[in-house]
């Protein structure tokens, strides 16, 4: 395939911690309106890969493309205006303020008014119940503060925060691992409602059933490197857990055509 075929491409990407390399050379691409599973043991490097993408930490080497364009993520800024939305495990919200300021946190709607300029809370309310209907979660105002919410709740208003701005790429790292076990079904639920709208997302999580329910496509590091990328329908729970184990090298033969390591096949 061609360069710009995708929403996202990261190639031969390092990063090291003195002598820890948590990523080395891996490439990752993400086709748009996809779901990607980011898969692999404790410190493989998934957080550190997903961290370049939001500037939190500058890559020792290697290229992102975005629609093909090569582009420069420096600030948190860059990544938004690129619509890469990182979704942390703890939400990141402001527990004491509503719904809406959390949704609009360091970029309120503004207005003029013979010549000052007011936050417009109007039009943030309205706003953000439209980023919230997209969520699918009823709440009764988007008035309502964070502390007052439920685990899944919050979840919500974490995606809802990511969608409100155009994001294209929805960043989710362990997202279920601060939620109640019957919260985690209605966010999977959502994350294939939004990637049915057209929504891009890289998931990184423990429960590989729940990656496997719903990821197009799954990718799994070890120790910093990618050992395989495959569709999901070519491979198995079984297998990946080997993968990540590190008992099976890569994925079997069907899924083979999938694996972004020998790029040179895989860009034919
Ligand atoms: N800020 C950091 N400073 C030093 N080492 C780090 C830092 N972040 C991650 N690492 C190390 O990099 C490796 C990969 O970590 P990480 O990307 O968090 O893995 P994962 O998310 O797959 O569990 C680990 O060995 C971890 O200790
Ligand atoms: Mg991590």
């Amino acid at each position: 395939m061609l360069s710009g075929d995708y929403l996202l491409e990261m190639r031969d990407i390092h990063k090291s911690f003195g002598a820890v390399r948590a990523v080395q050379s891996v490439d990752l691409v993400l086709g748009r309106g996809e779901i990607l599973g980011l898969l692999g043991d404790n410190a493989a490097g998934k957080s550190t890969l997903m961290k370049i993408l939001t500037a939190f930490h500058k890559p020792d080497r290697g290229k992102i493309y975005v629609e093909g364009q090569e582009v420069h993520i420096h600030t948190p800024g860059d990544a938004r205006r690129l619509g890469i939305e990182m979704i942390y495990q703890d939400f990141s919200l402001a527990p004491n303020l509503s719904i809406a300021d959390n949704i609009f946190l360091g970029r309120e709607l503004t207005k003029d008014f013979l010549g000052m300029r007011f936050i417009d809370r109007k039009r943030m309310e309205e706003k953000a119940k439209s980023a919230m209907s997209v969520t699918n979660i009823r709440l009764d105002s988007v008035k309502t503060i964070v502390t007052d919410l439920s685990g899944g709740q919050r979840q919500a208003v974490a995606i809802a925060r990511a969608t409100a701005f155009d994001a294209k790429v929805i960043i989710m790292d362990e997202p279920t691992a601060s939620l109640s076990v019957k919260t985690i079904p209605p966010l999977l639920d959502l994350m294939v409602h939004l990637r049915d709208q057209g929504i891009s997302m890289i998931f990184i999580s423990h429960r590989i059933q729940d990656v496997f329910s719903t990821c197009d496509r799954v990718m799994v590091l070890r120790r910093g490197k990618c050992v395989g990328v495959a569709y999901t329908q070519d491979t198995t729970v079984d297998e990946v857990t080997s993968l990540i184990a590190g008992t099976q090298k890569t994925f079997g033969k069907n899924a083979q055509h999938f694996n972004p390591v020998g790029l040179e096949e895989y860009d034919a």
